[in-house]
């Protein structure tokens, strides 16, 4: 009882903090993420959003050694952005995004070329509206980075950047391997392909599809969530029978008192 008072005392006095800290956390989780979007010219409309957070694990063959090299490198910030909604790429009818940009580097930014990340969304025969079909990276030399290389999509590469309807795809974070063992990070993605938006955003009724390890931890939430709402009521309720018991015990004593 008194550590049930406690925790409403605490929670109550740090309820404002917590509520700033939210909305602090959640507020940069949201603007963290690169934007990306592209306009068909012909009807104003977006066809193609796409916001993700990227960085790269990338392999060099260096021909001296004979030995591959590993690096890492993080997106910094985009430097020119182009796009079309009715592109024809390798033979299929597809929405095409090409992002110039440049990577995090202890060299000074006059000195550094920029590299470039394309992506070409599908119209699959299947039911999905959309799908990642195809992308490709191609790095500039930098400080740390010493070699430049043109990296392509496996043709074994897995299909999962797809939905269906006018929905949208989300995923926390998930990765397109890339061949020579490289790959491209995507954290907070979120992308639409083959749509006809008003905004250039997503309109705040989107729907999403999410990834299979969203959808994972999306059904653990709601369990450890209700899990803390029945222990909740459980500790209410044994407040309440506490307290009528010790109420009931104080009238019985009063009653003895007025009974002498
Ligand atoms: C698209 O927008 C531009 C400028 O906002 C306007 O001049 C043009 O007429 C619009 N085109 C269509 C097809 O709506
Ligand atoms: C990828 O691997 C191939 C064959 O091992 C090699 O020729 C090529 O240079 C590598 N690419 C890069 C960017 O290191
Ligand atoms: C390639 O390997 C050689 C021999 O190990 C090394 O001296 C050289 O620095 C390496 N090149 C790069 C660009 O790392
Ligand atoms: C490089 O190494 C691979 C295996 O690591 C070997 O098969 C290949 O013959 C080597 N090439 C050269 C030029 O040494
Ligand atoms: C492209 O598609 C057309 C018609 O579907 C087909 O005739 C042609 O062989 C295809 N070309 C390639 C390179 O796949
Ligand atoms: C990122 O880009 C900004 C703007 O060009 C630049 O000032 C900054 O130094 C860059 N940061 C890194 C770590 O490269
Ligand atoms: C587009 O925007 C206009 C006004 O902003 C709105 O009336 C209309 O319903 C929107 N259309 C779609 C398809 O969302």
């Amino acid at each position: 009882m008194v550590m049930f008072y406690k925790i409403c005392r605490l929670s109550r006095r740090s309820m404002a903090f917590m509520r700033f800290a939210f909305v602090f956390v959640c507020g940069v989780l949201a603007v963290s993420a690169e934007h990306w979007n592209v306009i068909n010219p012909n009807t104003n409309l977006t066809c193609l959003i796409l916001d993700a957070d990227l960085s790269f694990n990338l392999k060099f063959l260096n021909d001296t050694s004979n030995q591959t090299q590993s690096y890492t490198a993080d997106f910094n910030q985009t430097n020119n952005v182009y796009g079309e909604c009715n592109a024809i790429h390798k033979n299929q009818s597809v929405n095409h995004l090409k992002v110039e940009f440049y990577v995090t580097s202890e060299e000074p930014a006059s000195l550094l070329s920029s590299w470039t990340v394309e992506f070409w969304f599908g119209k699959p025969k299947d039911s999905a509206t959309f799908q990642l079909v195809d992308y490709k990276l191609v790095t500039t030399r930098t400080a740390e980075i010493p070699f430049s290389g043109t990296f392509e999509r496996p043709t074994s590469a897995e299909a999962e950047i797809q939905a269906k309807d006018r929905n949208a795809f989300q995923c926390s974070d998930t990765t397109l391997g890339l061949n020579n063992e490289s790959s491209i990070q995507l954290r907070n993605l979120r992308t639409i392909a083959f749509a006809d938006l008003n905004s250039t955003d997503f309109p705040k009724e989107q729907q999403y599809e999410l990834c299979s390890t969203d959808a994972k931890t999306s059904k653990v939430v709601p369990a450890v969530v209700g899990i803390c709402l029945a222990g909740l009521v459980v500790i209410v309720l044994v407040a309440y029978l506490i307290g009528r018991a010790r109420a009931k015990r104080q009238v019985t004593q009063t009653i003895k008192a007025k009974g002498k």
